[in-house]
């Protein structure tokens, strides 16, 4: 049995720490700095709880930690617990500059001791079975991109306008929180961002002044991909089509599936993933986590690849500040 530690309990904490109790293989404990809500989790769970990462360090032992803090804290914590040689598992985005990321980088390499980011989007299947094929090269290279994604986000995330989300510097704004993944997701399949030209406006919700709408046009090496995303749109959709010289494959992760379509063919080939709920993915996640830390392989994002994305957003952010073209190095 490992033992867990959660720090920050609010909407992504608690659910790691009830997916990372439903695998099985550990047992939990929760440190937030906010006591009511430190009180619920324990109510909730029954688990062990603490008033700040240093008493939790100070009262108990833990195999590793899963950081769920807003983003302007992931580093200066991960730093903490890596000097503890502690394996440690860091919320998206990684960060909200890469200041710390060269001393971060260090730090892995002297504690020895596994790290990777939640991007759970590399836990859907469709999205790894989309890779697997693209992996094969049968399509030959990769041309083209375009992602259509949004929801609805005052639906999903009432309070969006009390947590982090509505300050850039907390890691907020549509940028950083919900594109990165779609980005993140997309170079997973193929290949980093190396340009982008990025404009992007708030334009409908309510209390906040940050970026709901995104339109990017950037490069990824040899292949051009644009991505729409808004966060007032009804539809909660979100569809990947990737052109390549021989035929393309689509992602549609509202219907939980990924297709392919050949010169000549005629219709989409489905591969469809069997009905899943929420908890499924971060469960899968929590388990692919635990895998690394007994030095077993995952599709987990690495410490390098949201590096990249944190250059991705930075990028973004700078074009739609300044209206240029951003190469990344
Ligand atoms: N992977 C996903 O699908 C997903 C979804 C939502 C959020 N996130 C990411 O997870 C992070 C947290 O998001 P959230 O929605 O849970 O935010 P939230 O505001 O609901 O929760 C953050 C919690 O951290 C606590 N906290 C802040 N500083 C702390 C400290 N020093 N020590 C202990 N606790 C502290 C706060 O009290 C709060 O309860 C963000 O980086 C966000 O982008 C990821």
């Amino acid at each position: 049995m490992h033992s867990i530690l959660i720090i920050g309990c609010g909407s992504i904490g608690e659910r790691h720490l009830r997916c990372f109790l439903k695998t099985g293989r550990c047992s939990v404990s929760a440190c937030d700095t906010n006591a009511a809500l430190l009180t619920a989790m324990q109510e909730r769970y029954g688990v062990p709880v603490f008033a700040s990462l240093d008493a939790a360090l100070a009262e108990s032992r833990f195999d590793a930690v899963v950081i769920c803090t807003p983003a302007h804290l992931h580093l200066p914590i991960a730093i903490k617990l890596l000097l503890l040689r502690l394996p440690v598992f860091i919320e998206k985005p990684l960060a909200i500059d890469s200041a710390l990321v060269p001393q971060v980088r260090e730090a892995i390499v002297q504690a020895e001791r596994f790290v990777a980011v939640a991007y759970v989007y590399h836990l859907m299947p469709w999205m790894a079975g989309a890779r697997d094929f693209l992996k094969t090269g049968e399509l030959g290279k990769v041309l083209h991109a375009s992602s259509i994604s949004g929801q609805h986000f005052p639906t999903f995330r009432p309070a969006y306008r009390d947590i982090y989300y509505a300050r850039h510097e907390l890691g907020g704004g549509g940028i950083q929180d919900a594109l990165t993944h779609i980005v993140n997701v997309t170079e997973w399949l193929i290949g980093p961002c190396t340009r982008v030209f990025c404009d992007a406006a708030h334009q409908a919700l309510e209390g906040v002044t940050v970026e709901d709408t995104v339109n990017v046009s950037a490069r990824h090496g040899e292949a051009l991909v644009s991505y729409a995303m808004t966060q007032f749109q009804v539809p909660n959709e979100n569809t990947l089509l990737i052109n390549c010289e021989h035929g393309s494959v689509k992602i549609e992760t509202n219907h939980q599936r990924w297709g392919l379509i050949r010169i000549g063919d005629k219709d989409w080939t489905w591969h469809q993933t069997p009905p899943m709920e929420r908890d499924d993915m971060f469960i899968a996640q929590a388990n692919a986590f635990l895998d690394g830390v007994e030095g077993h392989d995952t599709l987990l994002c690495t410490f390098e690849e949201a590096v990249q994305t944190l250059k991705f957003n930075q990028a973004a952010l700078h074009s739609s500040a300044t209206g240029a073209a951003i190469i990344i190095e």
